[in-house]
């Protein structure tokens, strides 16, 4: 008996090993290059992710990479949350079954435009903590975290010496400039969390991404849109790109970002004749920021990303199609890739050809790095017309098999089409808050924004009373007096006597905000309450937890008697939350406790107003989403459960011309939809709907008219 298990454990041992040399990672064995790509688990439904994944094995994947959503998981302190969305087990099991790897880069730090980077916001009152340095309460934090992820798979038997698909982890996330930035503390806490990571002895090799000094056995690998030119830090690690950038995130406010796959192919190929071994495309499928998971702040709800499968689950052609054909070239060469070294010639003043010879075999990729002209080269036995701007694949060095600027299928037009239009909407809208409203606290000064909510909404309320005497000159001159107000942002709605009298938001690159408007103030007590909103915590920079949101002043009033009153230090009272969140009169119980009126009593351009509907889910299975652009800004919920804030009324500033695929690609190289609504259309997920009857509520911070909004079906 004893033998029997010394015998099958040193079996499982010989078999199920992933290591790595200088050339390639090795899996049992084998060397590999190895295609990879992301989908982050909560940015689709548990319903999509089967298709998900053997769309991802039909376009050439052997590999599915994602981060771990600490914030997700953990909630509260201690409390855990692996279910829906947040079931990785059930993700990570799905990826098995269809006899893919997973990379599983546990962080914890995430960045991803996820909220706060997915750290949980609970974790930045733990006193005396210090994010992403070395910093006792936050190498607890971050340890416990770790282990409890690594205990869970290792429980469920995930990881390849186990039988299971994971064959790569991460520890952190792209700390190079952190560590710059920082120093010496910053030395120490790399050295440790590459430690404790190596010591939890998953079996599979962890890496560290844009991470110089990776500490042995860690890989150090690259992120970016091209890493054709980065090397490890020892000779005998692979050369791994653990983020190929097929465009870029959203921002409200911004334009959609898209990025030519002609280019994004020939960036691939740059990497792999430079004896690349592991690519992954960041993101393979964005998906959908749901409820209030986006980053930022401003990071859109949609992180489509231009991806591969965009965000529905569709294939966005010719992306799609291309590089899975690109797949297949690689994989045709890959004997010969993973076996030798390139001999590099040359074939013109900007042509190449990198050539693998091994053992009888044989793989040439030639190229033509001018940005203008195509060119006809000599190689092998032929001649081999080259686009600019390109890679040709010939994997026995004799046929091309794939170009990468050879698009075989032209850009296929993806339309929504509107399948319900006229709803029948109610509306209720909220009273502006006052101090006497239940919850309502009052201090002297303004305080912080998470201080007081901990994220737990987007709203905060500060509200003060101005006392206006008799004397006042504007009173008899008619020049109105200014309210002025500074905010850390990220967006601001004022009120005077409980009307609207003007917004303010913040950018994507600056999300203060200031606020200056004359305003109609009367003798005796006036009302002012402040609607501060946030839209997605920092998820990215220096100790990006200490970044504050909220109006931190001043807060003056100038064009009265004294000159100006400076309302800063006066008693501010606050309330967190709209009081239909308190309620959640998005849910169906929630609904029925207030009083909502339809028909002729349809309120539409009011500030604070929310709207419910109730609609039957349309025949067929195309993927759904709501066109908003009738409305300003808010959250829609589906039976309860939120598909995120919506925002259509912040348009993409900037221009948009015309974009070539030849020449270097930046982030904001290719840009769409300027001048229109950064976004329009909001995904409703299939399985979130019930054949009939289902509630659709949305709220409206601005004012809006729901009547124009329409739900559409995207088609290929
Ligand atoms: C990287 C980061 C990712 C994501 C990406 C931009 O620097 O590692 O998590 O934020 O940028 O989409």
């Amino acid at each position: 008996m004893l033998v029997l298990l010394i015998i099958s454990w040193a079996f499982t041992v010989a078999v199920a090993t992933v290591s790595y040399d200088n050339k390639a990672i090795l899996i049992n064995g084998r060397r590999r290059i190895l295609i990879s790509g992301s989908i982050h688990y909560p940015r689709s439904t548990p319903d999509m992710w089967p298709d998900l994944i053997q769309k991802a094995k039909f376009g050439g994947l052997d590999v599915i990479q994602t981060y771990v959503f600490w914030n997700g998981h953990e909630p509260s302190r201690g409390q855990y949350n692996f279910q829906g969305r947040y079931d990785i087990v059930r993700f990570i099991k799905l990826v098995q079954q269809a006899g893919l790897y997973v990379h599983l880069r546990i962080g914890p730090y995430a960045c991803a435009e996820w909220n706060f980077g997915g750290f949980p916001v609970w974790l930045k009152y733990i006193p005396g903590i210090a994010f992403r340095t070395d910093n006792g309460p936050f190498k607890a934090e971050m340890q416990r975290f770790t282990t409890k992820i690594v205990d869970i798979m290792k429980a469920e038997r995930l990881f390849e010496p186990q039988g299971g698909p994971i064959i790569l982890s991460q520890i952190e996330n792209e700390y190079d400039l952190v560590e710059y930035q920082i120093g010496n503390p910053g030395v120490a806490y790399s050295r440790w969390a590459a430690a404790m990571a190596v010591n939890q002895h998953t079996g599979v090799p962890w890496v560290m991404c844009k991470q110089q000094d990776a500490p042995d056995p860690i890989i150090n690998t690259c992120n970016g849109f091209y890493c054709e030119n980065f090397t490890p830090n020892r000779n005998y690690k692979p050369k791994m790109w653990t983020e190929l950038w097929t465009s870029w995130f959203t921002e409200f406010g911004g334009p959609a970002p898209y990025r030519p796959v002609e280019d994004i192919a020939l960036a691939v190929l740059k990497f792999i004749q430079n004896n690349g071994t592991y690519f992954n495309y960041y993101m393979y499928h964005g998906g959908t920021n749901f409820g209030r998971t986006a980053g930022g702040p401003f990071v859109a709800t949609s992180y489509d990303y231009d991806a591969p499968l965009d965000e529905y689950g569709l294939p966005r052609e010719p992306k799609y199609t291309h590089l899975r054909e690109l797949h297949f070239a690689i994989k045709r060469a890959e004997p010969a890739l993973v076996s030798s070294n390139p001999m590099v010639m040359s074939l013109g003043s900007n042509q190449e050809a990198h050539v693998f010879k091994a053992r009888g075999l044989c793989a040439a990729f030639l190229s033509n790095y001018d940005q203008t002209y195509s060119v006809t080269v000599n190689f092998g036995n032929g001649r081999c017309n080259l686009p600019a701007w390109s890679i040709s694949i010939l994997p026995d060095c004799r046929t091309e098999i794939f170009n990468t600027a050879k698009t075989r299928l032209h850009g296929s037009h993806k339309n929504m089409l509107p399948v319900m239009g006229s709803f029948w909407w109610q509306s209720f809208t909220e009273p502006v808050t006052t101090p006497a409203d239940k919850g309502s606290f009052t201090v002297d000064g303004l305080k912080e924004q998470l201080s007081v909510t901990w994220d737990t909404t987007d709203y905060l309320w500060y509200m003060t009373d101005v006392t206006i005497g008799a004397n006042e000159g504007f009173l008899r001159t008619g020049k109105l007096p200014i309210l002025s107000i500074q905010s850390a942002g990220h967006a601001l709605q004022v009120f005077v006597n409980g009307q609207s009298v003007g917004i303010a938001y913040g950018k994507a690159e600056n999300p203060k905000l200031s606020f200056w408007k004359a305003v109609n103030l009367r003798v005796g007590v006036n009302k002012i309450a402040l609607l501060s909103a946030t839209v997605g915590l920092q998820n990215i920079g220096l100790h990006f937890e200490s970044w504050n949101a909220g109006i931190l002043g001043p807060i003056t009033l100038s064009g009265v008697n004294d000159g100006k009153w400076d309302m800063s230090r006066w008693k501010w009272s606050y309330k967190k939350g709209l009081n239909g969140e308190d309620m959640g009169i998005f849910s169906s119980r929630g609904s029925s406790f207030v009083r909502w009126t339809g028909g002729a009593g349809l309120v539409t351009r009011r500030p604070l107003t929310w709207y419910k509907t109730a609609f039957d889910a349309p025949q067929g299975n195309e993927p759904l989403a709501l066109d908003m652009s009738s409305m300003g800004k808010g959250e829609v919920w589906i039976n309860g459960q939120s598909i995120g804030r919506h925002w259509a009324a912040n348009k993409a500033y900037g221009s948009c011309g015309r974009c070539s695929y030849t020449g270097y690609y930046n982030e904001k190289k290719c840009l769409s939809d300027c001048g229109s609504s950064s976004q329009r259309w909001y995904h409703v997920p299939r399985s979130w709907l019930s054949p009939k009857g289902n509630l659709l509520v949305v709220l409206e911070e601005w004012g809006g008219d729901p009547r124009g909004i329409s739900l559409v079906r995207r088609t290929g």
